[in-house]
């Protein structure tokens, strides 16, 4: 049985896989408290026994990424360069789980695992870094990209959605693949438990769409009634237009995914 240390125990996904893993007895959770990634941790994280580390922490706000750029690039980067040679040194497998900024949103249908990478903002960049060093330090990685993730703990897109009381304008023209952190938490685990071959997984639920109509459907389920117009996104962060992102690997390996929608519906539920 695997001793499972998960980083970013508060996040969204972190929340979700400490829930599940809790049981086994098998968990480690590690807070911001406990490792600051902005900091060296290396030391500290040697007197510590696991043997799959689970990193789910990230600087995650794409906005705050375009003025702290080297902050991004040191907890989205550097600290993953750290993390795999920790577990290269010990033979642990390392997972790391990254985005869909890193590509460029420009292919014009899903991208698969192979596709090349091509970030657009600071925040895309940052996590290109984090890919790479996973890949090149530690043997056995897997690198989890996800998208657009609805899960508990975060003021996330779909509890902005709900508690705004005001009439909406939200980006008609971004489209992307919103996912449940509970599902990807679920994929996560299930693809380390199979010995599943290690490299790069896109991890996200079925389907596409833009942000407007994710946020219509949103209040439709919720049954909330609010006015929501189109816009086009703001020019000064570029993001990738399409970054939906083609599941088929994962689910070579986890079976079926649901879209997004049945797991909206199951998150609001
Ligand atoms: N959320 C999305 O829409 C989305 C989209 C694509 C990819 N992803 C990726 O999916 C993964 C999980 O995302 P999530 O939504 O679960 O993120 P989240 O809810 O924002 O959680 C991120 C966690 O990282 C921790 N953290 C931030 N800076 C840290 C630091 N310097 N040292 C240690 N911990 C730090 C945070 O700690 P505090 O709780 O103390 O702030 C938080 O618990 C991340 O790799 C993210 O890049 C997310």
């Amino acid at each position: 049985m695997h001793k499972i240390a998960v980083l970013g125990s508060n996040g969204q996904l972190g929340r979700a896989i400490c829930k599940r893993v809790k049981e086994s007895g098998n968990l480690i959770a590690l807070s911001r408290a406990d490792f600051d990634l902005r900091q060296e941790f290396t030391s500290r994280l040697e007197e510590i026994q696991f043997d799959l580390l689970i990193n789910c922490a990230a600087f995650n706000n794409t906005v705050a990424a375009e003025e702290s750029f080297e902050e991004a690039n040191r907890v989205n980067g550097y600290a993953v360069k750290e993390l795999a040679q920790s577990c290269q040194k010990r033979g642990a497998t390392f997972v790391h789980v990254s985005s869909d900024y890193v590509f460029d949103g420009r292919k014009g249908s899903s991208y698969v695992e192979e596709d090349l990478i091509n970030p657009l903002s600071k925040y895309g960049k940052s996590k290109a870094l984090g890919e790479q060093f996973a890949k090149q330090e530690c043997e056995r990685h897997y690198i989890f990209r996800t998208a657009s993730l609805f899960g508990e703990g975060t003021n996330n897109f779909v509890q902005k959605i709900l508690r705004s009381r005001d009439n909406l304008e939200i980006v008609d023209d971004i489209v992307m693949s919103p996912t449940s952190a509970e599902s990807l938490a679920g994929w996560i685990l299930e693809v380390c438990d199979k010995s599943a071959p290690y490299g790069i997984y896109h991890a996200v639920n079925d389907g596409a769409v833009s942000w407007y109509h994710f946020a219509q459907e949103i209040c439709r389920l919720a049954n909330k009634e609010i006015s929501i117009s189109a816009k086009k996104s703001d020019r000064n962060i570029e993001r990738p237009k399409n970054s939906s992102l083609d599941v088929k690997k994962l689910k070579s390996v986890v079976g079926e995914i649901p879209d997004w929608k049945k797991s909206l519906r199951g998150y609001l539920e």
